[in-house]
């Protein structure tokens, strides 16, 4: 049976290097955060709420189905809908905690009431998925769904949305990581690419 393994509230804060990187330094590099000053922004598995600090300058909400992270709503993505749009819906490492046709149907969701998108998350080459599916098996955390660029690419580049921007920055995942975020030791060390994707509404008559 799965465990928690994400830690509630103290999720994404773990000390090491590669840590920080993953969900702090990454993102202020990947995301020019001043475009989104004053927005509202509805950030989608936003967890226990790290994007309110990396986007101190907008009013960020958080909806999350894990109670235990304390998000300001809790519920399930797949079906929330925000009383008003928001400006911006943001989803940060969210994809792989869904199947593809659960991360097809949320991407669905989100464009019938918003019309902007950012997605980040990590993609990896065949032989960095092996490696982390064998990691996240022996840490019994639940099942993921692990992206490589392409993959991930053509799940978003599709009705009712368009890829608008990319940028992508690329990392050493450590052992150190997965002994801090999921409890095992001995993981071997792999690199990542880390991808942000601005999505564009286009419409159901691509
Ligand atoms: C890896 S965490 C990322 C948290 C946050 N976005 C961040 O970057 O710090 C993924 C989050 O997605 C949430 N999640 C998974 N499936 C969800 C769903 N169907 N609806 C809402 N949240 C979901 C999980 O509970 C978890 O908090």
């Amino acid at each position: 049976m799965a465990q928690d393994v994400d830690g509630g509230t103290t999720f994404g804060t773990w000390t090491d290097s590669c840590a920080q990187y993953m969900y702090k330094t990454s993102f202020l590099e990947l995301v020019n955060t001043e475009q989104f000053r004053g927005m509202n922004v509805l950030d989608v598995g936003g967890g226990n709420g790290l994007l309110k600090t990396l986007l101190s300058e907008a009013n960020v909400t958080t909806v999350d189905i894990d109670a235990n992270k304390r998000p300001d709503i809790c519920q399930d993505a797949l079906t929330y809908i925000p009383d008003t749009s928001p400006d911006v819906v943001f989803g940060r490492y969210v994809l792989h905690y869904l199947t593809t046709t659960q991360a097809t149907r949320l991407l669905a969701h989100i464009g019938t009431y918003c019309k902007r998108m950012v997605i980040i998350q990590f993609v990896n080459d065949w032989s960095a998925i092996d490696i982390k599916r064998s990691i996240s098996q022996g840490s019994g955390d639940h099942a993921k769904t692990f992206y490589r660029w392409s993959d991930l690419f053509a799940l978003c580049d599709r009705q009712p949305w368009v890829i608008n921007r990319t940028a992508t920055t690329k990392t050493t995942i450590t052992a150190e990581f997965y002994r801090n975020r999921l409890g095992v030791s001995g993981a071997r060390q792999h690199t990542e690419s880390i991808v942000m994707l601005e999505l564009q509404h286009i419409g159901d008559n691509k």
